[in-house]
């Protein structure tokens, strides 16, 4: 059922020595759910997530580990990344690890068609590294140390120690791009979404560009050189390529022709690699650059930056063990504007989930169910003549459905989401006015209690679908239970599109009994 738009979208690719926290847990679901959504409606959908597995970093975290560098991401993303996109219901179409053989070949087949086309060379350089950034340090963000680092330049983010790095390297003519890279945020002004990280990119390229260092030679823990084997690819040049190397760049072009190019999602603190670094890569190849660069804001934990290294990290199992999946899902992408910062708290979580989740659509859902259980011996009635209060319920829905595919093609979830809620919002004030219950004691109502049921039930029908993105298992629950699934066939294969048509639910199909969608639970 694809229509032939391709849609290829991309987390960033994580550095495994971190453990999962809810930061790389809100850039993922965030994906995988606009995936999800361009994939039910029909779109030729492909999400790539993986892990970033070279450099500096990784090489000193496995030596205080006492094992070799691949010993030590091979465990870590056997036990700790891929249980995390089970752990948060992610259906990622590929992961890529940048130690196979299919991204390490095709890394330098890249660097190389650069260093043929004349856009590499071989320079002198000394800056300050830091090695948490995995980052030559601009002007900008070195500081001084303070405390056990006093007397130390150190980096903005970390707060740790740079290091003073005299080497050979070998230079990427990124300075030749600035031009290109102006016209490109003029001429497609949605390449860098949001709005602010646009301007932040614009002016930081105005600003002035200077060449890349690619390459180091003080450790061999990355993709060598191809004419040089002394250097190793710089670990994120190596990583960037991934989102090429993982649809064919280099082996298949007629996978690469169908899915390049993608759109990124990325954390604000990447967003110049994404926005700046990599479209000039990919001019200097003579390849497409990417559809577009979205960045999305930080988590705050106690108003600062969520980070391991500070101590605020959270892993996901914490919340979704208490809460579940799809209320993680939930929580993240609907409470914090795409975009923007927002602050994490159990208490803002636990009053979400109880007012939005449990008493809000899991009650809807529950009591249209029973009702129909009670009243209609559990088959969805049929709607009789449909009153104005009726029609603007249906009205709600339609517009819902596409006010949301309006806010995804914006990549703003939350909004999407906002808009799907006035269905919830608007159905339970539905049957407060009508009150069914009152209805059932009259048999000359009865006509009228069946079609405000299957107007509820409707209105189920399409929250399930538009909501299966976001909330993949509750909403599966809740269709089987609408005996949906029995005419319509599976949740995940209603058009997406179409989600807010009236009268796709089948009268006369069975509703199942429905265990509470958003069970109580015991306070964190
Ligand atoms: N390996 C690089 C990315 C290479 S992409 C070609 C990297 N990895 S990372 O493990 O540090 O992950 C960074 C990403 O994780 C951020 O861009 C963001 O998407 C997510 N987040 C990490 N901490 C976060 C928060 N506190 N809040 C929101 N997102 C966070 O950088």
């Amino acid at each position: 059922m694809t229509s032939g738009r391709s849609f290829y979208i991309t987390t960033p690719i994580y550095y495994p020595s971190d453990l999962p926290h809810i930061g790389h847990g809100y850039t993922t679901v965030a994906v995988d759910t606009l995936a999800r959504w361009h994939r039910q409606a029909g779109d030729d959908t492909w999400m790539l997530t993986g892990t970033d597995e070279h450099g500096q970093k990784m090489l000193r975290a496995a030596a205080a580990n006492g094992v070799t560098p691949q010993e030590w991401v091979d465990k870590l993303v056997t036990e700790s990344w891929f249980p995390l996109l089970e752990t948060l219901d992610v259906a990622n179409d590929d992961f890529i690890r940048t130690t196979q053989p299919r991204h390490e070949e095709r890394v330098q087949q890249f660097v190389q068609a650069l260093f043929d086309r004349g856009y590499i060379y071989a320079g002198e350089y000394e800056a300050l590294y830091c090695v948490g950034c995995e980052e030559f340090k601009p002007e900008a963000e070195i500081v001084d140390g303070t405390g056990p680092f006093e007397g130390l330049k150190v980096c903005a983010i970390h707060s740790k120690p740079l290091e003073l790095l005299q080497e050979k390297n070998y230079f990427f003519k990124l300075s030749e791009f600035q031009d290109r890279l102006l016209e490109l945020y003029k001429t497609e002004p949605d390449f860098v979404r949001p709005e602010s990280a646009r301007n932040e990119v614009v002016s930081f390229v105005r600003s002035g560009l200077k060449d890349l260092s690619i390459s180091r030679s003080a450790f061999d823990w990355g993709i060598t050189v191809p004419w040089d084997p002394a250097h190793v690819i710089y670990v994120w040049v190596d990583a960037l390529l991934n989102y090429a190397t993982a649809v064919g760049y280099g082996n298949d072009p007629e996978q690469f022709a169908r899915r390049w190019p993608a759109f990124h999602v990325v954390g604000k603190d990447i967003l110049r690699f994404h926005a700046v670094i990599w479209p000039a890569m990919l001019m200097a190849a003579g390849l497409d650059v990417p559809r577009g660069v979205f960045a999305h804001g930080w988590l705050l934990v106690g108003g600062e930056k969520m980070s391991k290294s500070k101590l605020t990290g959270i892993a996901p199992t914490e919340i979704t063990d208490v809460f579940g999946s799809d209320a993680y899902r939930f929580y993240f992408l609907s409470a914090i504007a795409f975009g923007q910062d927002g602050s994490f708290s159990w208490e803002d979580l636990s009053a979400r989930y109880q007012a939005e989740l449990a008493n809000g659509f899991g009650n809807l859902a529950s009591r249209t169910v029973a009702m129909i259980s009670k009243y209609f011996e559990g088959v969805v009635p049929a709607p009789g003549e449909y009153t104005e209060g009726d029609l603007t319920i249906q009205k709600i829905v339609a517009d819902a459905a596409a006010n949301a595919d309006a806010a995804v093609e914006r990549f703003r979830i939350d909004e999407a989401i906002a808009a799907i809620w006035t269905i919830v919002d608007a159905l339970n004030g539905y049957i407060t006015e009508n009150e069914p219950w009152a209805l059932a004691k009259d048999e000359a109502t009865r006509e009228r209690l069946g079609t405000v049921l299957y107007t509820a039930a409707e209105g189920l029908r399409a929250l399930a679908v538009l909501l299966s993105p976001v909330m993949p298992a509750s909403t599966e629950k809740l269709w089987v239970a609408l005996g949906a699934s029995e005419g319509l066939g599976r949740l995940h294969d209603q058009p997406l599109r179409e989600a807010g048509a009236w009268g796709v639910l089948r009268p006369g199909a069975t509703v199942e009994a429905l265990t509470p969608l958003f069970p109580r639970v015991e306070q964190a």
